[in-house]
């Protein structure tokens, strides 16, 4: 540990799985006082006692990203518990495989309501209470979805295009306060989400030879990204990209 966010104090949505679980326990062990958000509180609560036992500060709230009023009572206990944030990673989403005929209203709503309305909500709380602690980063967690097509998952993409571009326009808003907006967009990672779509019988594992490095990232691996956005060592970083993708976007 070398206390890079050192006396922050950080929220951060989904944290009961894959890329949120890492970045809880990264942020705490790099020093923030972290409050972890999910829909699923028992199984948050587990990961979040596992922390607690090697003497981490985090604190376990139920938070579902979809609903607003949710959001006002997770700043409210944050502050309460740790003070004001200074670090607010938007990271709960689900993915869903439909293309644009097969997509019903239902899953366009819940896709577009957790992915992107959900980082909307997440901004518009906690941007009062950054701006209560002086300044701090806000890292979206999109996806190369956001920036390629692929045959499926039409509202995925669709709302993943549109956290990569809110968090442009945030960063503009919001650059001259000094809180700083960035997004990481991960390529294949090895969460439920991938584990999901093996156990449906899609050929996933036949992705990784198009990827230059030749595997699969891990939830770790994202995490060290978030938290260098996290940081002070990208303090000239906002309205910025991290692709974090073992290169698969960048191979034609
Ligand atoms: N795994 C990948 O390959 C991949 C690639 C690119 C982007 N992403 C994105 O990374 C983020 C994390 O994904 P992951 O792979 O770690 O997924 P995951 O399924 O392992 O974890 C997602 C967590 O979000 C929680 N969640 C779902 N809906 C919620 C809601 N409404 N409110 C609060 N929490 C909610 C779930 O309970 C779960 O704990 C997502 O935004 C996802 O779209 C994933």
């Amino acid at each position: 540990m070398t206390g890079r966010v050192q006396g922050k104090v950080a929220l951060v949505t989904g944290a009961a799985s894959g890329m949120g679980a890492a970045a809880i326990a990264v942020l705490a062990e790099e020093g923030a006082s972290v409050i972890a958000g999910d829909v699923d509180k028992a199984k948050l609560d587990g990961v979040v006692a596992e922390l607690t036992s090697e003497g981490l500060a985090v604190t376990a709230i139920e938070l579902d990203v979809a609903d607003p009023e949710g959001w006002a009572s997770a700043v409210r206990v944050a502050e309460e518990t740790y003070g004001p944030l200074s670090i607010l990673v938007n990271n709960a989403g689900i993915y869903r495989t439909p293309g644009v005929e097969e997509t019903d209203q239902a899953v366009w709503d819940q896709v577009v309501g957790v992915n992107q309305s959900g980082v909307f909500y997440g901004m518009r709380a906690v941007i009062p209470s950054i701006r209560r602690a002086g300044g701090g980063s806000i890292i979206n967690i999109a996806s190369i979805h956001g920036i390629v097509g692929t045959e499926v998952g039409t509202a995925y993409h669709a709302s993943k295009g549109a956290v990569r571009s809110m968090t442009k326009q945030a960063a503009c808003q919001y650059g001259p306060e000094n809180i700083r907006v960035n997004s990481v967009d991960p390529g294949i990672i090895e969460t439920a989400i991938v584990a999901d779509l093996r156990s449906q019988g899609g050929a996933i594992d036949e992705l990784a030879q198009f990827i230059p490095l030749k595997r699969f990232g891990s939830a770790r691996e994202i995490a060290k990204g978030v938290l260098f956005l996290a940081s002070d060592d990208s303090s000239f970083m906002t309205g910025a990209d991290l692709v974090v993708d073992g290169g698969m976007i960048a191979i034609q």
